[in-house]
């Protein structure tokens, strides 16, 4: 049993990890990162000096298209993107997060990325964001939970692993992964699909504009009409907007019914 001041100082160590933004154990064994590694050996001076090449300037971005467009399932996708070691974001990550729902589903949702309890347990929109998002779309009559296509969802993110402490996702984490977005889309072959916030509306609808602009403008992606909806965690910070996300949903409902007249 440690003593009263081993105890208080390990509870200030903890508490200053938090403060610091750790706020999650994704390993069993413990890493110490302060320990310090023996300098290695210089090497020996060779007779013929090495010739250097100098970095080019733009970065080098591995083009994850070949191995996208080569997964001919949603099983093989699947595979294919828990094998993916080019992203940082997977180190950081418990799990790979690849879609909850029905892939029959006549509506997918594409989010952000996985947040702590969709990185705990591997299924996206599971927190409280996900919560809302269950309550919106029941509004209507879909669910991730029905078999029957017609009143399902499929749902899946823009990034699989979860960025630390939820910060957004980066340019270039989007611009490696989307090649398996679009497959996944390719595969799952919805009739509608809803880009769900700024960054999959960013990154499918190819637009600058925000989603307080973008929100229920119909357009098309990959040929499937598309629809970006308000995110739910931005509904729960900002209830005077759901209002405006109801006016929505019923243009996805129309769609959904055949009512739409364009
Ligand atoms: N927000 C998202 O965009 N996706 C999730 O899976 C969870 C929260």
């Amino acid at each position: 049993m440690p003593n009263a001041a081993q105890f208080h100082h390990d509870l200030a160590l903890l508490d200053w990890h938090l403060e610091l933004g750790v706020d999650e154990a994704i390993s069993e064994a413990s890493v110490n990162r302060y320990k310090l590694e023996a300098p290695a050996s210089k090497p020996k001076p060779t007779t013929t000096p090495e010739v250097i090449t100098p970095a080019k300037s733009e970065p080098v971005v591995f083009d994850s298209t070949p191995l996208a467009q080569a997964c001919e399932n949603l099983a093989a996708l699947r595979a294919a993107m828990g094998a993916f070691e080019h992203c940082p974001l997977k180190q950081g990550a418990r799990n790979t997060v690849f879609c909850d729902g029905n892939p029959s589903a006549r509506v997918m949702i594409i989010g952000e990325a996985p947040g702590r309890e969709e990185d705990r347990e591997g299924k996206p929109f599971i927190g409280k964001a996900g919560q809302m998002l269950d309550k919106m779309f029941a509004a209507i009559g879909l669910s991730r939970h029905e078999e029957a296509p017609e009143s399902a969802l499929y749902i899946t993110n823009v990034l699989p692993w979860r960025p630390p402490q939820n910060r957004d996702p980066k340019p270039e984490e989007i611009a490696l992964m989307k090649p398996f977005l679009l497959r996944h889309i390719e595969l799952a072959q919805p009739d509608f699909i809803i880009t769900m916030g700024n960054p999959s509306t960013k990154t499918l609808r190819d637009t600058s504009l925000g989603i307080t602009k973008m929100h229920g403008q119909w357009g098309e992606v990959l040929g499937i009409p598309s629809v970006p909806l308000f995110h739910p965690a931005y509904l729960l910070r900002s209830p005077e907007q759901k209002r405006l996300a109801w006016a929505d949903l019923l243009s996805l409902k129309a769609r959904l019914e055949g009512k739409h007249h364009a």
